[in-house]
């Protein structure tokens, strides 16, 4: 079975062909940092308009790629939510527009499964039940995976995500956007002993996360300093090193209530490179073996919504072509 996967959730425009025997076979990703980065954030009429700009050249190229047209394609699948509205109409629409033109079946898919069956792009998958610690700009999640469409969250932020924390605090040290890669990489030339910051919610018991504490801290200790570019780089360290070390806290706690063996690392934040070594020698002792996808299917892809999107069709299911729909909150448990 040979299934398109189309991803316009966010700022990331991205195509990919997937097939059930032969695995991943084509994708392409276009990012629009350069479009928002000046905004500072992501203006969704623009994220919109881009997408439109860029959806028809990229699924040209992709099929060409892979060597198909798209009369051979056998279903498509597209990204119906969590989202920004505008930006996911434009997949929704092309989706639909191409399922009609050829006669098969679109399937609108979750993003955030996407991103927690990312690693089944690789070769030696996770086998289920395992837990996932999802991680992007929009949400960071404990979830308990029993199997495809079997999702339990068992830890949740009360606020801002790892991801919006991240970019925030790059943004109050002027860095830029998107922030946690740029964050990261300073944060390498800063002292991890300068400065402590605290490690939110790890005294109690749960495994709920907060994080927006931590920026605010970040800021005070900002306006408290001499603003240099050392004590700048300090400051990153030190935000990093908190948010990496709650999360691998929550982490070991959430395997020890779970007696799970298996740990996968998914969305934007799982690129970061401390956290997957930290995430690794814990796992090293606690004997769980640790999975993420490579660094391009971290974050915001087609290839994940296109794997998804087939396990989904093979299992029978399809959109009911008389209404379209896209869901732009949209819970992980409501499948
Ligand atoms: O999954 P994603 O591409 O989009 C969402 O669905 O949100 O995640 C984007 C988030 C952004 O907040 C970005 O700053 C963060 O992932 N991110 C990182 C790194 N790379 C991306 N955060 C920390 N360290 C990184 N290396
Ligand atoms: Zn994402």
């Amino acid at each position: 079975m040979l299934v398109l996967g189309i991803e316009t959730s966010c700022d990331e425009t991205g195509i990919a062909v997937y097939d059930a025997a032969r695995g991943l076979l084509a994708h392409g990703i276009h990012t629009q940092t350069d479009i928002h980065a000046k905004f500072g954030g992501v203006v969704p009429d623009q994220a919109s308009r881009d997408h439109v700009r860029k959806i028809i050249p990229m699924l040209e190229a992709v099929l060409n790629e892979a060597g198909i047209k798209g009369s051979d394609l056998n279903g498509i699948a597209y990204t119906q939510g969590p989202g920004l509205s505008g930006a996911l109409l434009v997949g929704a629409m092309l989706a639909r527009a191409l399922g009609f033109a050829y006669g098969v079946p679109t399937i609108g898919v979750h993003h955030l499964e996407g991103h927690i069956l990312a690693p089944y792009l690789e070769p030696d998958p996770p086998s289920f039940p395992f837990l996932a610690l999802l991680v992007s700009g929009g949400h960071t999640e404990l979830v308990k995976v029993e199997g495809v469409g079997k999702y339990k969250i068992i830890g949740d932020t009360l606020d801002d995500a790892a991801g919006e924390a991240f970019d925030k605090t790059a943004r109050l040290l002027g860095l830029g956007y998107p922030g946690g890669a740029l964050l990261a990489k300073f944060a390498e030339q800063g002292n991890p002993e300068h400065f402590h910051f605290p490690r939110p919610m790890v005294n109690r018991p749960g495994l709920d996360f907060s994080f927006s504490g931590l920026k605010t801290f970040a800021l005070h200790t900002f306006e408290a300093s001499d603003k240099s570019e050392q004590t700048k780089a300090d400051i990153a360290r030190a935000f990093e090193d908190a948010v990496v070390e709650t999360l691998v806290i929550k982490c070991r706690r959430a395997l020890a209530e779970t007696h799970y063996q298996r740990l996968v690392i998914a969305g934007g934040v799982s690129a970061n490179r401390s956290l997957r070594h930290a995430l690794e020698v814990m796992c090293q002792k606690q004997e769980v073996k640790l999975y993420f996808p490579r660094l391009e299917f971290c974050t915001d892809n087609g290839a994940m919504i296109a794997y998804v999107g087939c396990q989904r069709l093979l299992a029978g299911e399809r959109d009911d072509m008389n209404r379209m729909q896209v869901y732009p909150r949209w819970g992980l448990e409501e499948l």
